[in-house]
């Protein structure tokens, strides 16, 4: 059974809830999922990090802040440099995704930040694969499959007034059950 680790962070909770749909996607795929959470892992060197070494794939999740990943996240990033020196998360596969409020709201910066971090650790990047809906209007056609056009991630928008209970839209969330899915199928063929 492969073993796959979320480690996101979330301030409000829209990119809890997409990361949990992550998680179910990567369980249906057949995977066992550790889900944690960026801002409250300790040391590096601590057994609370062992989720992560353990894992045949880490999924990285951030929402979009000021057009990149969040502060608490990029503070776990930093925090991830102690296992480049030894390139402990080599050979591992890695995927992303991320949240934000406008419908590109820079989230493609996001997902290539939490790339080249994948890069930086000699990890095997892997996409959600899904084409997008066409003909789409991505505030009409909310359900729809990949309706924002992203390719590198799983990318959800959530609008500024609307709470975790309203957003991100089913569509959004299915696209993040989907990239689960795949990382964890991708992860059990590569064995
Ligand atoms: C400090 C801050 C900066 C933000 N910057 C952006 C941004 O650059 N682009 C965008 O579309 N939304 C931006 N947003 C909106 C969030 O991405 C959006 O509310 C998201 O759903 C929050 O996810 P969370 O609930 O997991 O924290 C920002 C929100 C905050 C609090």
């Amino acid at each position: 059974m492969a073993k796959i680790a979320i480690v996101y962070h979330s301030g409000y909770g829209h990119t809890k809830k997409q990361a949990l749909a992550v998680a179910e996607g990567a369980r249906a795929g057949g995977a066992e999922v550790d889900v944690l959470e960026a801002d409250a892992l300790g040391d590096p060197e601590g057994d609370d990090w062992a989720p992560l070494d353990a894992a045949d794939a880490i999924i990285f999740g951030s929402p979009t802040y000021m057009g990149s990943v969040s502060g608490p996240f990029e503070s776990f990033v930093d925090k991830t440099s102690k296992k480049w020196f030894t390139q402990a998360w080599h050979g591992k596969i890695g995927a992303g995704f991320t949240c934000s409020s406008s419908f590109h709201g820079s989230k493609q910066v996001t997902l290539q930040r939490l790339c080249e971090l994948a890069m930086q650790h000699g990890m095997i990047w892997v996409g959600p694969g899904l084409m997008p809906t066409e003909p789409t209007h991505p505030d009409t056609d909310k359900d729809g499959n990949n309706r924002l056009g992203f390719y590198l991630g799983a990318a959800a928008q959530a609008g500024q007034n609307a709470s975790p209970e309203e957003a991100p839209t089913n569509g959004d969330l299915a696209n993040a059950h989907a990239l689960g899915k795949r990382v964890a199928e991708v992860a059990a063929r590569m064995g």
